[in-house]
């Protein structure tokens, strides 16, 4: 009998085992969740107005120099391709503040850091056309 009792309780936390896993599994999708979650309301969408106004904006004035299709001229191609493997946070510095020492200046006196993730978002994922 008193031999018994560590085995039947050895063989209780073996059948533990499982259990925890699915634990572990659930509260994994559960942080994966949240985290994407997080991630997607990373970067608030405009106002409709002021978002028409932005996509005027990257067309014309940053298209004098990316292009009005954004492929490229004075300033490297902006598109999907072209950004897909740099950081996001860059970017949205890039559109900020610029880059020393050359033609890309920073936009900070007219975009909110949320409009600059915002459109380095779009740009990343296929920028909207000119609005009428
Ligand atoms: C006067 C010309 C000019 C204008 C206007 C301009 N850019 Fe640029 N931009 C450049 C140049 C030149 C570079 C490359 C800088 C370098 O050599 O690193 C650049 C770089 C960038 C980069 C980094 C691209 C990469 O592949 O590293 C981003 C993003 C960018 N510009 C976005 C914008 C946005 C958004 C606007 C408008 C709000 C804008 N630019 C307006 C000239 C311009």
């Amino acid at each position: 009998m008193q031999f018994g009792q560590p085995a039947r309780a050895c063989r209780r936390r073996r059948q533990g085992a499982p259990l925890m896993h699915i634990r572990f599994a659930l509260t994994f999708a559960l942080v994966a969740c949240a985290l994407q979650a997080a991630g997607a309301a990373e970067v608030p969408e405009p106002a409709p107005g002021r978002r028409a106004e932005l996509v005027n904006l990257v067309r014309q004035d940053c298209g004098s120099c990316h292009g009005m299709s954004l492929r490229g001229g004075l300033g490297p191609p902006l598109l999907p391709q072209s950004l897909r493997g740099q950081p996001s946070d860059l970017l949205v510095l890039t559109v900020l503040y610029g880059r020393g020492g050359t033609a890309m200046a920073g936009w900070q006196p007219f975009l909110s850091a949320d409009e600059a993730a915002w459109i380095v978002e779009r740009l990343k994922s296929g920028f909207p056309e000119l609005v009428p």
